[in-house]
């Protein structure tokens, strides 16, 4: 039975809303409207760096706080849309001379800093392609994605570069600049490297930014998919109109509001909503330095004076778990609008969010590959505890299912479960999977985009998250491909077979757990299990290595000698084992 709608605007607001009637807003909308909202570029064209600052500071912008940043120390410093600007030109005359081309990738390996801002705002400004890869990774899923993106560029940390990118830098022939963000005591400059700061401090302040067109490759995300190589998920200058709409009607988001975006930058929410949505509306962004805390997170919300939230369910469940008296050590008067995004979000988190805030979290939907939110419990409208919300305007959603002749077939009954699926159109819908035509070809079919997640879609338009279609794995927030995962154990010597799963976890939602088939001869041991893991850790990072490693003498694999995953997470969980048709015998 699910919970009760949750009415909204019963009491006073601090803000008209700019949504207010659904279908109403349905009705009007355009996306040539949304793109008119921007500015566009002087001579025609659009470019995200520029409706996230010259367009800003045109307005009158130039001295509002951009950016405030706190770190350990609750040492805090702003930067302003001015600065900002300021510091992307510098980095777009740096790429310049260094040689760097018209889309070409720079990646960054950051942690969320100023620099984060400067490089990823003046790659895209300066018409360069910007990857931002999870600073968590290992050696291994760097090397892939640095690799499969040919980065020219590496901004990263002295610290970063020499546990993990060193030791990979000569697979890597492209990357011939690695920029350092150092720390005033680094000592001396590793060999390959130079400094970011002196860099910057000896280019020139003013650069125009590129004359890119819409269509124009603008950002580049990893994401993960069940088999093979991760996914290079390319998103256009044009996704800046849908993450500017959305930032309006979804994060309703007004000018100078105090808005915090707890992603990383590493992943995709972390960009369009952690970096440039928010700055296209003149948002004064909080961007905290340091990892979840639940003190900390309390004592950012109630003394910056958030008015907008955007965080994730594992984090939402982490601070339930700490207690409601420690959120209620505060008040958040200013706090009007608290959301959600990545995961499953439970009825129960959307209700503690009323009990302990006295507004409910409103969830969202998205993906890496529609480059911004495409489902929403919006501000204004009722909040249906447990349901993501529904399609934003502009956007048509459906689930469907796979009909005779397998042609897809909308399906209108609330109650039978299908793929999510959207018509695409929307300026955000990602340009492609790099390098991989095929796979980018194969996700449409039928004149629908097909996102890989199963849902209901109840008579009022709201979608109920039922699962994920394929194999991947959903571990506190972080799209996890368990091929990624069995390729690394694969390669440790004692190893012949693995598969790997996800497995219910309270707070990640999630938690990888690796089965592992030894060699012939090779006993299984603990300290074999240790050295499993410790090589897992070592090369995908702590934030992707398995949390659990078990022996399995013989791994449920099919006849042409695929692990057969669904198989291993039904025996884990118990559930009924469904078709072995294809099961090898004795497996
Ligand atoms: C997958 C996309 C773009 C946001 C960050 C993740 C899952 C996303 C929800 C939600 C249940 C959700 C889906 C989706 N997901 N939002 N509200 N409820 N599941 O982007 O890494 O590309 O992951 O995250 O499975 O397909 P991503």
């Amino acid at each position: 039975m699910p919970a009760a709608a949750i009415h909204k605007l019963t009491g006073s607001q601090h803000v008209a809303p700019y949504l207010s009637d659904y279908d109403a807003a349905c009705r009007a909308f355009t996306w040539e409207s949304a793109r008119a909202q921007l500015a566009g570029l002087p001579g025609g064209g659009l470019n995200m760096g520029y409706e996230a600052l010259d367009r800003q500071v045109a307005a009158g912008r130039g001295a509002c706080v951009a950016a405030r940043f706190i770190d350990r120390q609750w040492r805090h410093s702003d930067l302003t849309y001015a600065d900002l600007l300021e510091s992307c030109s510098r980095f777009g005359n740096l790429l310049q001379s260094l040689g760097v081309a018209r889309g070409e990738c720079v990646a960054t390996l950051l942690g969320r800093s100023p620099e984060l801002f400067t490089v990823v705002l003046g790659t895209v400004r300066a018409g360069r392609v910007c990857s931002s890869l999870f600073f968590a990774f290992g050696p291994e899923p760097l090397k892939t994605r640095l690799q499969l993106g040919r980065a020219r560029v590496l901004v990263t940390s002295d610290e970063l570069y020499r546990r993990k990118v060193a030791p990979i830098r000569a697979a890597l022939p492209d990357l011939q600049h690695v920029l350092l963000v150092r720390e005033a005591n680094a000592g001396e400059l590793p060999a390959g490297t130079a400094d970011l700061a002196q860099l910057l401090g000896a280019s020139g302040a003013q650069c125009a930014p590129a004359p890119t067109r819409d269509a124009e490759v603008a950002l580049l995300h990893f994401t993960s998919g069940t088999t093979g190589k991760p996914k290079g998920v390319t998103l256009t200058h044009a996704a800046v109109i849908a993450q500017h709409a959305t930032a309006k009607l979804v994060l309703d988001l007004h000018p100078q509001e105090t808005y915090w975006c707890t992603a990383d930058p590493g992943w995709v929410t972390g960009i369009a909503y952690g970096v440039i949505g928010p700055l296209t509306r003149g948002a004064r962004m909080i961007i905290d330095r340091e990892e979840f805390e639940p003190q900390r997170w309390y004592r950012i919300l109630a003394e910056e004076r958030v008015n907008v939230w955007y965080t994730a369910p594992t984090a939402i469940r982490m601070l339930m778990k700490a207690g409601t008296a420690l959120a209620r050590a505060r008040s958040y008067p200013e706090l009007r609008l608290m959301l959600s995004v990545g995961e499953p979000l439970n009825a129960e988190a959307v209700l503690w969010g009323t009990e302990v805030f006295g507004i409910p979290f409103h969830d969202t939907w998205w993906q890496t590959e529609s480059g911004a939110i495409m489902i929403a419990n919006f501000y204004a409208c009722d909040v249906l505890p447990g349901a993501m919300g529904r399609a934003i305007p502009g956007v048509e959603i459906r689930v469907v299912r796979r009909g005779a002749g397998g042609r897809l077939e909308v399906i209108e009954s609330p109650e039978e479960v299908g793929e999510i699926a959207l018509r695409p159109g929307w300026p955000s819908m990602f340009s492609a999977y790099l390098g991989d035509e095929q796979r980018y070809r194969a996700a449409f079919i039928d004149g629908w985009y097909l996102a890989g997640d199963l849902a209901r879609r109840d008579r009022a338009g709201y979608f109920w998250f039922v699962g994920r279609a394929d194999d991947v794995i959903k571990s506190a927030g972080h799209l996890i491909s368990p091929f990624e995962i069995e390729s690394c154990l694969m390669s440790h010597a004692a190893v012949a077979q693995v598969g790997v799963i996800g497995v219910p976890d309270p707070i990640a939602g999630q938690a990888v757990k690796a089965f592992v088939e030894l060699k012939d001869g090779v006993a299984q041991s603990e300290e074999l299990r240790r050295s499993l893991m410790a090589h897992a850790r070592r090369l995908l990072g702590a934030a992707v290595a398995p949390r659990e490693i078990a022996f399995s003498a013989a791994l449920p694999r099919t006849r042409s000698g695929k692990i057969m995953r669904r198989l291993l997470r039904a025996r884990e969980l118990g559930l009924p084992e469904g078709d072995l048709s294809t099961l090898e015998a004795g497996t």
